[in-house]
């Protein structure tokens, strides 16, 4: 199924144009599709259905309710790492049986709060941490599911910045001491261990990495076995990569991906969690945006949009590559834009040297692949507001989340009197 495609030259969410979108809502926008979102939760759910598997939705990828709430009624879980995200994935329906909270560093209050819920697990990072959720559970008269988060120093071969199960790496306890932590643990009051956890980066375009960390991590669950530990859970975090380049990338497919986790810990007979965001909604989501104006500088041909690097900040963060393509299908001559926003820095640009057919303002522009980490990351950088975020299912489209209006933006400073 393909959720985004031209229909009689004109851009097409499901069975809505785009076009009609913007003529409601404004531009710029974020625009999902239901049907894309479920079918990616029933492609992983099916694929991983015989380990029993609990499909944590990493709500750090796109946290709207509505999103949410569509793969809470489909029986997914949440993988969250604030105790906002624990609140979010609560009010869409999520259960706390379902929640595992994957913070880096979580407070005593959000250790609190996740108590409170009885969520599924803590996926703890140190063994200071540890000692501070003990404490809060005897406290709290509670018990405190944990997993280790281990980092099996595996090189993910993906962008630096979000490649995070190499040693060096701020995450998890080095696989070398494992066995210390899980010992420590079983001494502790308020503790029940529950299994073993990973998370090796985000985008992962190559199965390799995934197979040698998860069977570094399988050697741990059979030698914390032999030392007496019980292991019943192992989450294998997320990460696995999206086509982000229709034409150049190829991302591994769910089956494959399937058969590593089969190959590596299949035979551990442990219930499984992934943690996938971004497999999830990444494709599922485009951004649309006007052209305001197009300029020539010498050997440059500008297209400036009203989208800016603080509504999408992956090109400007990480140089991520979005397709990105005119609303339109025109047989007009093909032109190499770069495509910036209105954001006073030269970083605001999306693409350079891209090929459109030849844009006025006016025109609508579509940026692919910004169902994850789109939203989340905005900013009012610049004051500019929020953008809303539609839904479309079918013919229907609805509004979920509004624009804000720049009085209520303004309205959250205190001035210097006021604030006295
Ligand atoms: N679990 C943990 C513990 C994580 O830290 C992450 C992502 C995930 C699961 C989900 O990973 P995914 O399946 O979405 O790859 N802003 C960056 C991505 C940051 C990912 C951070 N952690 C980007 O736009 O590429």
């Amino acid at each position: 199924m393909n959720t985004f495609a031209y229909r009689d030259g004109h851009y097409f969410a499901e069975n809505v144009a785009v076009r009609q979108i913007a003529d409601v809502v404004g531009t710029p926008f974020y625009c999902y599709s239901r049907a894309a979102i479920e079918a990616r939760y029933d492609a992983i759910a099916g694929a991983l259905k015989e380990f029993d598997a609990l499909v944590c939705y990493a709500v750090k990828a796109n946290s709207n309710q509505a999103l949410i709430g569509l793969l809470a009624a489909r029986g997914a879980g949440a993988d969250v790492v604030s105790e906002g995200e624990m609140r979010r994935a609560l009010a869409a329906g999520i259960p706390a049986s379902k929640i595992v909270y994957s913070g880096v560093a979580k407070t005593v209050r959000e250790i609190e709060f996740a108590l409170q819920q009885d969520i599924r697990q803590f996926n703890v990072e140190s063994e200071q941490e540890l000692r501070v959720i003990s404490a809060a559970a005897v406290r709290l008269n509670r018990i405190a599911h944990v997993a280790f988060r281990i980092n099996p120093n595996v090189d993910a071969g993906t962008h630096e910045k979000i490649s995070t199960g190499k040693a060096e790496n701020k995450f998890g306890i080095a696989i070398e001491y494992a066995r210390r932590a899980y010992d420590e643990a079983r001494a502790l009051p308020g503790i029940e261990v529950r299994g073993v956890d990973l998370h090796i980066g985000s985008q992962i375009m190559n199965l390799a990495p995934f197979e040698a960390a998860f069977s570094r991590i399988a050697e741990l669950v059979e030698d914390l076995r032999r030392a007496g530990h019980t292991i019943s859970t192992i989450d294998l975090g997320g990460g696995l990569g999206i086509n982000y380049d229709r034409q150049n990338d190829k991302a591994p497919g769910i089956d494959d991906y399937a058969k590593i986790v089969r190959k590596t810990v299949g035979h551990l007979d442990c219930r499984i969690i992934v943690e996938p965001g971004r497999w999830l909604v990444g494709n599922a989501g485009v951004l649309v945006s006007s052209v305001i104006y197009t300029k020539t500088n010498g050997a440059t041909k500008f297209l400036i949009i009203d989208a800016a690097m603080n509504d999408f900040l992956r090109p400007s963060m990480y140089n991520a590559y979005h397709s990105i393509v005119g609303e339109q299908q025109t047989d007009a001559a093909q032109v190499l834009y770069d495509i910036v926003g209105p954001v006073c820095e030269t970083g605001d640009t999306f693409a350079r040297k891209r090929q459109l057919p030849e844009q006025d303002a006016g025109d609508l522009v579509v940026i692919e692949g910004a169902g994850a980490y789109g939203s989340v990351m905005a900013s009012t950088y610049n004051t500019r507001p929020l953008i809303p975020e539609v839904m479309v299912d079918g013919d229907e489209f609805r509004v979920i989340r509004q624009r804000p209006d720049y009085d209520s933006m303004i309205a959250l400073d205190i001035p210097w009197d006021a604030a006295g």
